[in-house]
């Protein structure tokens, strides 16, 4: 990481998981922990019916609540979808875009993010645009053609650098997903200098060196130190290691302490 240029964000991904009760003993005990780490930008994304709850647990702390997923229209007939204006509404800041998990079982193309991501910029929701390859992509040797299409394709439309700005990047391998395989520290750092390097052809050395991209793929207490101190690593999307109070903690302080 890179604090002169960039945030350095811990978000957590908590999928559908969580109730209210967890959530009010989850923001008791990470509020002090994220107001003392003055440097890091603390960030949970809930299920959609409880970022109200969240937002209201938040109060008094710097936390960002987020959403997993928006439709990428404003509303219309689209039953069980939830809106990006609904999110903000709801007490959203930021929004996951093109996780693999929707990429996998909701059939989300690249284009389907792109529609997605212009229209969270739109209502003024923070992105946080997932991309990563999968095992037989990397064994295939197309790791970074993968990604960049990701983002080429995700990218395309965007009004300007000012919106480009706004937009958080998670690499996350889908192999190393739920699954305890951790990418090394080169293999993260080196897929995210990568990343910087498209978004330094698409928007320019300013943007590209301003962006806070994360790494997110089994990532936790133990192992959040060597991934974070990758130079291009600016913090993690963390799944698992999120929804334990004690976990999240940990990582946070230890972003706190990586230089
Ligand atoms: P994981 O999930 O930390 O449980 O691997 C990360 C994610 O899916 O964002």
């Amino acid at each position: 990481m890179d604090r002169r240029y960039r945030k350095t964000i811990i978000a957590g991904n908590w999928k559908m998981n969580g109730d209210t009760a967890h959530i009010k003993d989850f923001f008791k005990q990470i509020k002090s922990v994220s107001s003392a780490a003055k440097n890091i930008k603390t960030v949970i994304c809930t299920p959609a019916t409880m970022i109200g709850v969240a937002q209201t647990a938040s109060k008094g702390s710097k936390i960002g609540i987020g959403g997993q997923n928006m439709h990428f229209a404003e509303n219309g007939a689209y039953t069980g979808e939830v809106s990006g204006k609904m999110l903000l509404e709801a007490g959203a800041e930021y929004v996951i875009l093109g996780h693999s998990e929707r990429r996998e079982y909701f059939c989300e193309t690249d284009e389907i993010v792109a529609q997605k991501l212009r229209y969270a910029l739109e209502v003024g929701l923070k992105p946080i645009l997932c991309v990563g390859e999968t095992l037989l992509q990397r064994e295939q040797g197309i790791t970074m053609e993968i990604i960049n299409k990701q983002l080429k394709v995700a990218f395309l439309g965007l009004a300007n650098d000012s919106d480009a700005k706004k937009i958080v990047i998670a690499y996350e391998p889908v192999w190393a997903i739920g699954t305890g395989k951790t990418a090394t520290p080169e293999q993260a750092g080196d897929v995210c200098a990568g990343i910087r390097k498209c978004i330094r052809e698409l928007y320019g050395a300013k943007v590209a060196r301003a962006m806070s991209i994360l790494y997110g793929g089994s990532m936790n207490a133990k192992n959040a130190e060597e991934l974070l101190s990758q130079y291009d690593i600016d913090g993690g999307l963390i799944g698992g290691a999120s929804l334990k109070w004690a976990d999240f903690a940990s990582i946070i302080k230890t972003a706190c302490e990586t230089e």
